[in-house]
């Protein structure tokens, strides 16, 4: 499975990629307004550490201004990965830009339907939001099994980015499901390292190690 950081901020992004663990990177315009930086400088930035597709969402409505607006990001860096609302003006934008060769990222994905269109107007990748459907009481981890499903019984090679995720077991649960890609926030990434009888027992290691006679 690969892992994408899903953040705009390069400092956090700097960090995990040193770990040698990230594979990409995913922003949307919240993210990247929290930067307080101008957003083609942010994507630039991005691209200049991250080798691996990096998501830049667009903000017009319309089909022909996503389009314009995706082949001017697709300019930055051939690594730019353009991010469309699943709306049905996204999935023209995302036919057009993909006929062009433009890599797309369909988001905002919420039932497997939508991910299912995604992958017929030739997305490259679908982010189903897991967190934001369990917020709403509903089981966003069985979105992504189905449309997991629908896109292996099809033979798309869309991949499934597993979005909005809260918590380590999102991620247990986006692998156990064989989803492409995992998006997670940089916190989500430190919980994966962590477990609390690592810490004791490396405690407890490095306090026998003291003992031992030179
Ligand atoms: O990748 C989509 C993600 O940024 C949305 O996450 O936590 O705002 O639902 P969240």
């Amino acid at each position: 499975m690969k892992i994408f950081l899903d953040t705009a901020d390069v400092t956090e992004i700097r960090e995990a990629n040193d770990m040698g663990l990230i594979d990409g990177v995913t922003t949307n315009p919240s993210l990247i307004a929290k930067t307080g930086r101008p957003f083609r400088e942010v994507v630039a930035e991005i691209c200049s550490i991250v080798n691996g597709p990096i998501s830049a969402e667009t903000t017009a409505t319309d089909a022909r201004g996503m389009q314009a607006e995706g082949e001017e990001l697709a300019r930055i860096h051939p690594n730019v990965t353009v991010k469309i609302p699943m709306t049905p003006e996204g999935l023209k934008a995302t036919r057009a830009l993909s006929k062009k060769g433009i890599k797309t990222n369909v988001t905002l994905v919420f039932q497997p339907l939508q991910g299912l269109l995604a992958a017929k107007c030739g997305a490259t990748f679908v982010s189903p939001f897991i967190g934001r459907l369990d917020d709403v009481s509903a089981e966003g981890m069985s979105m992504v099994r189905d449309l997991l499903r629908m896109l292996q019984n099809y033979r798309y090679p869309t991949e499934v980015i597993v979005a909005s995720v809260r918590h380590p077991i999102h991620v247990a649960q986006a692998a156990l499901a064989g989803a492409h890609v995992v998006t997670i926030p940089g916190k989500v990434l430190k919980q994966l390292t962590q477990h609390p009888l690592t810490d004791i027992g490396l405690a407890k290691f490095l306090e026998d190690a003291k003992k031992i006679p030179r």
